[in-house]
C-alpha cells in the first residue's frame, strides 16, 4: 500500500456544478487525471448525502444525478481514468459508517463547524422549541453524515481528497476516525486521508456573482457550468463590481469585486496578450482600476472571453453527451461495480480487524469447539 497515492473526492447532486465546484475541486481533478500522478482515482455522486436533507424531495436527489455526472464528463473527467460511482450503490458505504459511529462522540459532531452551520442554513428547527442548533428536532441521518463521508473515504484506502475548503473539517473528522479504529482494532487497516486544496486563494470560496460570500444555488447567484453562451454573457454583465466605481474616472477597489475575484482565479498572463495587451498582467490592470481610468464593462468583457476559454469546451461537450443518456448511466454502472469491489475488500478488512469474521476464522472455530468439548 506504501505511497500509493488514490484520490477520491464526491459531490452531492442538489443541482448542477458552477464555477465554484470548478475552481474548487473539479479543475484539481481533472489536473490530476491528465497529469497520471495516481494510482487510482474515484469521483463520486453522493447521492445518499444529499438524502439526509432532503429525504423528503428523492425526485430532486434523482434527477441531479445525472446532471452532477454529465457536468463530472463535461470538464474531462476520463472513466477510463477515473471510476465514476453513485454512492448509493456500495452498499459497504452504510456497513462501515454503522461501525465507526461507535468511535465518535455527541459531543465531537457538534464541534464539527460545517455541520453546524448547515443545519443553522437549513432551517432544521428543534422539535422542543428550543433555539438551540443542535435540538431535538434534527435528524440523526444529517447530524452523522460526517461518518458516513469517513466511510466513503476511507472504503477507497483514498489518501488525498480534492475538495473545497469547507469540507477541511470532514477530513479533519475523518483522520480522527481512521486513528482511532487503528488504534483499537489494528494499526495499519486504515488510511489517513488529507484534503487537497486549491493553491490559489480566490478558488477557496469563489463568491456569487452578486458579491455574496457563497455561491449558491438558493440565491441565484451561480454561474454554472452548463449555462449557455447567452446566459454567461448575462450574468457577467451584471455582476456585483464596487458600488463606489460610479464614473470611468473614478477611483475603483478590486478587493470585494467580484470580476476581480473571478479574473484571480481564472486567468493567466497569456490572457492580457491574447485579450487585452494594455497590460502585462492583472496586477497591472488592478492598479488601472485603482487610479481610475478603468472601466467596469472592459473588465467585464475580459471576464466573460476568459470564462468562455474554459466553458466552450465544456459546453460543447455537454451537448455531445447529453444525445446518449443511457450511456451516462451505463458508465456509472460499471463504475459502481468496480467501486463496490474495492469497498468489499476493505470491508473484509475492518471485519478482519474487528474480529467479526467468524465463518473464516477457523481459529474462532476450533477453540470454541475445544472449549464445549471439555
Ligand atoms: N460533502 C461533500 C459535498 O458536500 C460530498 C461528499 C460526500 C464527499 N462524501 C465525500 C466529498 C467524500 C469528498 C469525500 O459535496
Amino acid at each position: 500500500m506504501e505511497n500509493k497515492k488514490i484520490i477520491l473526492t464526491g459531490d452531492r447532486p442538489t443541482g448542477r456544478l458552477h464555477i465554484g465546484h470548478y475552481v474548487g475541486s473539479l479543475r484539481n481533478r481533472v489536473n490530476i487525471q491528465n497529469a497520471g500522478d495516481y494510482d487510482k482515482m474515484f469521483v463520486f455522486i453522493a447521492d445518499a448525502q444529499a438524502l439526509t436533507d432532503n429525504f423528503e424531495n428523492p425526485e430532486k436527489v434523482r434527477q441531479n444525478v445525472i446532471e452532477v455526472a454529465l457536468d463530472y464528463l463535461s470538464v474531462g473527467l476520463d472513466p477510463s481514468k477515473v471510476t465514476m460511482f453513485i454512492q448509493s450503490q456500495i452498499p459497504e458505504l452504510t456497513e462501515l459508517a454503522f461501525y465507526y459511529m461507535n468511535l465518535v462522540t455527541v459531543a465531537r459532531l457538534q464541534r464539527n463547524p460545517t455541520v453546524k452551520s448547515e443545519i443553522k442554513m437549513r432551517g432544521f428547527t428543534p422539535e422542543d422549541g428550543g433555539d438551540q442548533v443542535f435540538g431535538s428536532g434534527l435528524p440523526v441521518g444529517f447530524f452523522t453524515y460526517p461518518i458516513s463521508q469517513a466511510a466513503d473515504i476511507t472504503a477507497f484506502k483514498a489518501n488525498v481528497v480534492p475538495a473545497g475548503e469547507d469540507q477541511k473539517p470532514m477530513i479533519e473528522q475523518t483522520v480522527e476516525i481512521v486513528r482511532k479504529f487503528n488504534s483499537i482494532y489494528g494499526e495499519g487497516t486504515l488510511v489517513e486521508p488529507e484534503i487537497m486544496l486549491p493553491s490559489n486563494s480566490a478558488c477557496l470560496r469563489l463568491p456569487g456573482t452578486d458579491g455574496k460570500a457563497k455561491m449558491s444555488k438558493s440565491l441565484g447567484n451561480c454561474i454554472y457550468l452548463s449555462d449557455s453562451a447567452a446566459d454567461l454573457h448575462k450574468k457577467v454583465m451584471s455582476m456585483y463590481t464596487d458600488p463606489t466605481h460610479l464614473n470611468v474616472a473614478d477611483p475603483g477597489h478590486v478587493e470585494g469585486n467580484c470580476v476581480f475575484t473571478y479574473l484571480d482565479a481564472f486567468c493567466h498572463d497569456e490572457h492580457f496578450g491574447l485579450y487585452m495587451p494594455d497590460y502585462a498582467c492583472l496586477d497591472e490592470m488592478k492598479e488601472h482600476y485603482r487610479r481610475g481610468g478603468l472601466g467596469d464593462v472592459k473588465c467585464k468583457k475580459l471576464l466573460e472571453k476568459i470564462l468562455n476559454e474554459t466553458l466552450e469546451p465544456v459546453r460543447n461537450r455537454r451537448t455531445e453527451l447529453e444525445k446518449d443518456i443511457p450511456a451516462i448511466y451505463e458508465i456509472l454502472k460499471k463504475g459502481s461495480e468496480a467501486a463496490r469491489e474495492v469497498a468489499a475488500s476493505t470491508v473484509e478488512d475492518v471485519k478482519n480487524a474487528m474480529k467479526i469474521n467468524y465463518f473464516k476464522d477457523a481459529e474462532l472455530i476450533r477453540g470454541q469447539a475445544e472449549k464445549f468439548a471439555k
